[in-house]
């Protein structure tokens, strides 16, 4: 049956005129997509590890909308609870008690936390965090070297800082991931002027690297005053339930938190010692919407689940086959040359080659069009959920073979612009 694209296309037309870059999220936005005229711009429902766009095509996903699906879509333990919640209103003149619950529910599941405070997202918790750490050494700079959201502390770094005063750009430093003479090398160039250095606790190298780099990291930290915060937007709730100090044995002064804590509800937080975190009450922190009963609720439920069905160890298990299932893929069809796997326990990317940047997007553009013929939503990012089971997977497989073997085929003969049916994907932007 040929597909329909005709709703998302005129939906599209019409946000393009109301909508800057027609999306609220970047990597949401019509230049991440493959655009020709059967591309699934806009998603009607979802339910499990799969969506449907407004013309009813119907695709399995696993971006799982940038993380915060680890149970699967609209999950109906989770749904069950937030709707009894929504019964009782969503945010009102005093405190709400789910506040207190979850709170209490998340001193007690994560490591090396006492207090807990809430945001709506990863990059309110991040610059919280950032604010607390200055507050507390009295001391300005934040290295960091992984994405922190969009405030100016670290958009300052990219090449998107139009609109960021030069001056805040000059309070945020860069270091590369894993390599602790440039992470030494940035301290002492600021001698007692940094406040924190926040970063992603795990990447795509292996663990043991990340692990030791983090010791590396505490050690000069704790040396010159300095916070270490984890940004756990991404790796919290995935790759363990307790935290990354918990993997790593090093305890950062605090951790931040966000995306899958309540399996799509905005919900983050910010969680430390009592000795830091009790210093909020002497900085600014606050907002009409913080303590919103619906997704505490949600991320009551998610904890919940998550412990109980032990879903962690699941993904990690789904991620490995799917792992050897890529890579059986990429082997198959002498795909190496043009990219690669790297996965990270319960996560993994496919990233591209090539030296020419451009070349890259083209054949990314290409991958993720003909996965779109197979009804897949693939974007290279797998972060699959508990909802991904073995028919997902059989499903995957059948995908991977049909359009590995296309693609290997087009980058062999140097067809790229001749596949390409419409734009190409625009770059994430870099840091500076
Ligand atoms: C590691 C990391 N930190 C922080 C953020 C910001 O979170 P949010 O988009 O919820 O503000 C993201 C978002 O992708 C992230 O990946």
């Amino acid at each position: 049956m040929v597909k329909s694209f005709d709703n998302n296309a005129k939906t599209l037309q019409l946000a393009m005129k109301i909508i800057p870059s027609g999306s609220q999220t970047f990597s949401k936005a019509p230049h991440q997509l493959p655009q020709n005229n059967h591309t699934p711009n806009f998603v009607k429902k979802a339910k499990g590890a799969w969506i449907w766009d407004l013309d009813n095509n119907k695709y399995l996903d696993y971006l799982m909308a940038l993380g915060p699906i680890i149970l699967g879509y609209s999950d109906d333990d989770v749904n069950k609870k937030v709707l009894k919640t929504l019964n009782e209103g969503t945010i009102f003149s005093l405190n709400h008690y789910l506040e207190v619950e979850c709170a209490k529910l998340l001193t007690d599941v994560l490591d090396n936390t006492e207090m807990v405070k809430f945001g709506k997202t990863g990059s309110d918790a991040n610059a919280a965090a950032i604010r607390l750490s200055r507050h507390i050494t009295k001391k300005d700079i934040v290295l960091t070297c992984s994405y922190g959201g969009w405030h100016d502390w670290y958009v300052g770094t990219t090449s998107r800082k139009s609109g960021v005063p030069k001056k805040i750009t000059q309070l945020t430093k860069n270091f590369i991931r894993n390599d602790i003479n440039s992470f030494n090398n940035v301290v002492n160039q600021n001698k007692n002027q940094v406040a924190c250095v926040i970063l992603e606790p795990f990447s795509f190298d292996n663990l043991n690297s990340d692990i030791s780099f983090l010791k590396e990291v505490r050690e000069i930290c704790t040396r010159n005053n300095i916070f270490l915060i984890f940004d756990e937007v991404v790796s919290g709730f995935r790759y363990n339930l307790e935290g990354a100090s918990k993997i790593s044995g090093v305890q950062p002064e605090l951790s931040t938190w966000g995306k899958a804590m309540a399996n799509g509800f905005p919900l983050s937080c910010i969680t430390g010692k009592q000795k830091y975190m009790k210093e909020f009450d002497n900085i600014f922190f606050s907002g009409t919407f913080g303590g919103e009963s619906l997704s505490l609720a949600a991320c009551i439920a998610t904890i919940k689940k998550i412990k109980s069905k032990k879903i962690i160890p699941y993904l990690y298990e789904y991620n490995s086959k799917l792992t050897k299932l890529i890579n059986k893929n990429i082997k198959d069809n002498k795909l190496d040359k043009y990219l690669c796997l790297k996965t990270s326990g319960p996560r993994s990317i496919i990233t591209f080659n090539s030296k020419n940047e451009l070349l890259n997007r083209k054949r990314k553009t290409i991958m993720m069009q003909e996965f779109i013929k197979n009804n897949m939503l693939y974007f290279g990012i797998n972060m699959p959920s508990y909802s991904h089971k073995n028919m997902e997977l059989k499903f995957t497989s059948l995908a991977f073979e049909k359009v590995f073997s296309k693609i290997s085929n087009i980058y062999k003969n140097k067809n790229e612009n001749k596949y390409i049916n419409g734009g190409i994907i625009k770059p994430i932007f870099r840091q500076r």
